[in-house]
């Protein structure tokens, strides 16, 4: 809450406040890079969005893959980092807080052709930033020909002076394709770094095209779409991707959305977040791409989320709301996802949603319905996790050519119209997670679930808001009086009607709680009720990140930390605080022996805050490739790892905290890619699970081995009978 806001606080709504704040160009707050869960993020094809700079359409090293007749879906069509600093005011005015950019490195020179010298159908020009040739230059299409960073520097100093932070979209997985263009080539700031055709450093992989996405060896380890898979362990290219991304860091990268992270070798991940958090305060999330819960890789993906120290895309959520809102399906599929998120998850509200994206045909395209899009905007802008605008949905875009399938859900931002419903909508909630902490921190409850009726509950410390959603077409709905958090009295629609919300009374209840009246809901509504009161002491809302070593700087978030500073507690050490305002703190992991603990706020006057938990690691973490020989694997069964370290379980042999299962292409060989403490005298043991569950151990000592001090490792155990 703006000092501007808490202090006008009984004259104003304070979200009417920030809006107005918001409008008329008061300073934005200080960024706070890691407590993304105040953000709503606005995702942006580069591309696609405004051409700010025309000198950068057809750059005189990659000719030819412009389009500015823009029919041609697989070519650039002139938008670029200018054009995004041009329309900042819109995105200011809509109330967004993120911007998630394309990938920007520099992508191939020349179009991709098929051996028939024809263009690749659905691949010519790399418009979308995914097909890398040089991770330490900014594309030229959209910056300038020199690969220079002047545009992309502009745009976000000019972001961050709107307190716009910056997601860059990155997508170390792989160079470009091997059979054709430029042959998966890889250059470090100009100069060849690595050849696909000839590896003798082995920089990637070499196994051929993927062809079983349910094979989790296959998932990593080969080439997605024919573009040459790096190899991640090869300490060159570990030190590559690593110094690309802290180069972004250094020009204003806030947050990172990390590109295909099933295929990225997974234990590797884990020391690509913590190289990030260890370089600069950031937030991560991954690009796991999936079904839901049948998906053979859901529980991996879970485990993921869970330690890697990165969050991911939430697709499971995302799904259950096409199917409720453009399928026809009824909310409790929704209800279902949550409530097993919620199970599996250990940061649900960590979790990125969103409607819309680039991969997936937009929600108009599968039902051509307005209402039914706005509705589940605004689900998004108000249920637990960080939202996702997709550009241009707040305008009705889409072509639905092909079903609006990739391309087609790529489509030029030809309308920046602020009076739209959808824009509208954006620019309420938006302010609303501003000056109602329940959107960011709150939990959750479900409270009536029909099939197209939903209502809800979100709530933190005294902050409630509540939100009662009709997606039927015709019919009114009438619900009965609810139990609610919301202190009695008259509310207002939040949306004033925006979507034929309504006014709600609020009384106490024969026991004494708060209770509605009954709600009549017309037809394609939804109506948002709040009530943000302070809290009486200090209120914990979010850590960012949540797992990390001693020194790392850390932020938590959220209200009444008074503006004094207190200090901050990790278990029952007290950690060096860097910065302390009302709404966020940071501070530095203290030198604590490594592992799970509740990190406490304490303010100037002795007020103590609600724990959050945190995990202590020993040091940045190597990734290192754990090869076993002679496994006596059983059909069906999966081999694990356990050691003395908190990443690798300590000792534990729950197959959802120790590291596993192994990948093993070459039975009785089995490998796993682990990131490891650096400089640790590691002790491990290798396990078995069999398919019935039961559990085999090695016989014998542990074994041991030294974790490296930089760069990556390597270590080969056989298993002793
Ligand atoms: C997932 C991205 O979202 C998609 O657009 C891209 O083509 C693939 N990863 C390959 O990088």
């Amino acid at each position: 809450m703006s000092p501007v806001c808490l202090r006008f606080k009984k004259l104003f709504d304070r979200s009417l406040c920030l809006l107005a704040l918001l409008t008329a160009g008061v300073a934005a707050p200080a960024l706070h890079a890691q407590d993304f869960r105040k953000q709503v993020i606005y995702q942006i094809i580069t591309d696609r969005f405004f051409d700010g700079d025309r000198t950068n359409n057809n750059p005189p090293q990659s000719p030819g893959m412009y389009d500015p007749t823009k029919t041609n879906w697989q070519a650039y069509w002139g938008g670029d980092f200018a054009g995004i600093q041009d329309k900042l005011p819109y995105l200011k005015r809509m109330g967004i807080t993120a911007i998630w950019i394309s990938p920007s490195v520099d992508n191939i020179n020349v179009p991709m052709t098929g051996p028939d010298g024809k263009p690749v159908p659905y691949l010519f020009a790399p418009y979308h930033g995914y097909i890398n040739r040089d991770f330490m230059r900014v594309e030229e299409h959209f910056g300038s020909s020199r690969n220079d960073w002047k545009a992309f520097d502009s745009m976000t100093a000019a972001a961050h002076a709107d307190g716009i932070r910056i997601v860059l979209d990155f997508s170390p997985n792989d160079s470009n394709l091997t059979f054709t263009a430029e042959h998966g080539n890889l250059y470090d700031n100009g100069k060849l770094l690595a050849t696909y055709d000839h590896d003798p450093q082995g920089m990637f992989h070499h196994n051929g095209m993927l062809t079983n996405i349910n094979d989790a060896y296959q998932l990593q380890y080969y080439n997605v779409f024919g573009l040459a898979d790096l190899n991640q362990d090869n300490p060159t290219i570990d030190r590559y991707i690593k110094d690309s991304i802290h180069q972004f860091q250094d020009h204003g990268v806030d947050a990172v959305r990390l590109d295909a992270v099933r295929h990225i070798t997974w234990g590797w991940s884990y020391s690509f977040a913590n190289s990030v958090y260890s370089y600069k305060p950031s937030f991560i999330f991954g690009e796991w791409f999936m079904g839901g819960p049948q998906d053979p890789f859901y529980s991996d993906a879970c485990k993921f989320a869970n330690h890697s120290g990165m969050s991911l895309l939430d697709y499971p959520f995302a799904i259950a709301i096409r199917d409720v809102f453009a399928n026809d399906k009824g909310f409790s599929e929704i209800q279902k996802m949550l409530d097993r998120e919620d199970r599996n998850f250990a940061h649900p509200l960590d979790l990125v949603t969103f409607v819309d994206n680039h991969d997936i045909p937009r929600l108009l395209s599968v039902k051509d319905n307005r209402h039914r899009l706005d509705e589940a905007e605004a689900l998004v802008l108000t249920a637990r996790g960080i939202p996702v605008i997709y550009y241009g949905d707040e305008q009705y875009l889409h072509n639905d050519t092909d079903g609006g399938r990739d391309p087609y859900t790529r489509v030029w931002m030809s309308s920046y119209d602020t009076h739209t419903v959808g824009f509208r909508l954006v620019q309420r909630l938006a302010a609303l997670r501003q000056s109602n902490d329940a959107l960011a921190y709150g939990s959750m409850q479900m409270l009536q679930i029909e099939p197209d009726v939903f209502v809800f509950e979100r709530r933190f410390a005294n902050d409630v808001v509540l939100v009662a959603i009709n997606k039927s077409e015709a019919a009114s709905a009438t619900i009965p009086a609810l139990a609610t958090s919301l202190p009695p009295g008259n509310y207002r629609d939040v949306l004033t009607g925006l979507m034929d919300g309504s006014r709600l009374r609020v009384r106490r209840g024969a026991g004494g709680q708060s209770e509605t009246g009954p709600l009549a809901l017309p037809p394609h509504s939804v109506s948002v009720w709040q009530s943000a009161r302070s809290a009486s002491g200090p209120e914990v809302g979010s850590i960012g990140p949540t797992i990390g070593q001693p020194g790392m700087q850390i932020t938590i978030a959220g209200q009444h930390f008074g503006a004094s500073q207190g200090s901050v507690l990790v278990g029952s050490a007290a950690a060096a605080v860097r910065s302390w305002t009302d709404e966020t703190v940071t501070f530095t992991i203290p030198a604590v022996p490594p592992g799970q603990y509740s990190v406490r706020l304490r303010t100037a006057q002795g007020s103590e805050s609600n724990p959050v938990p945190f995990t202590t690691i020993e040091n940045r973490l190597i990734p290192v490739t754990f090869t076993v020989d002679n496994v006596p694997l059983l059909p069906g069964g999966s081999v694990y790892l356990t050691g003395n370290t908190v990443g690798t379980g300590q000792w534990k042999t729950d197959p959802s905290i120790a590291p596993g299962p192994f990948l093993c292409p070459h039975s009785p060989t089995c490998f796993l890619d682990i990131s490891v403490p650096a400089g640790k005298a590691l002790e491990f043991r290798v396990f078995l699970i069999a398919r019935d569950g039961s559990l085999h151990s090695e016989r014998g000592g542990k074994h041991a081995y030294a974790v490296p001090n930089s760069g990556t490792g390597s270590v080969t155990v056989d298993w002793q009978r």
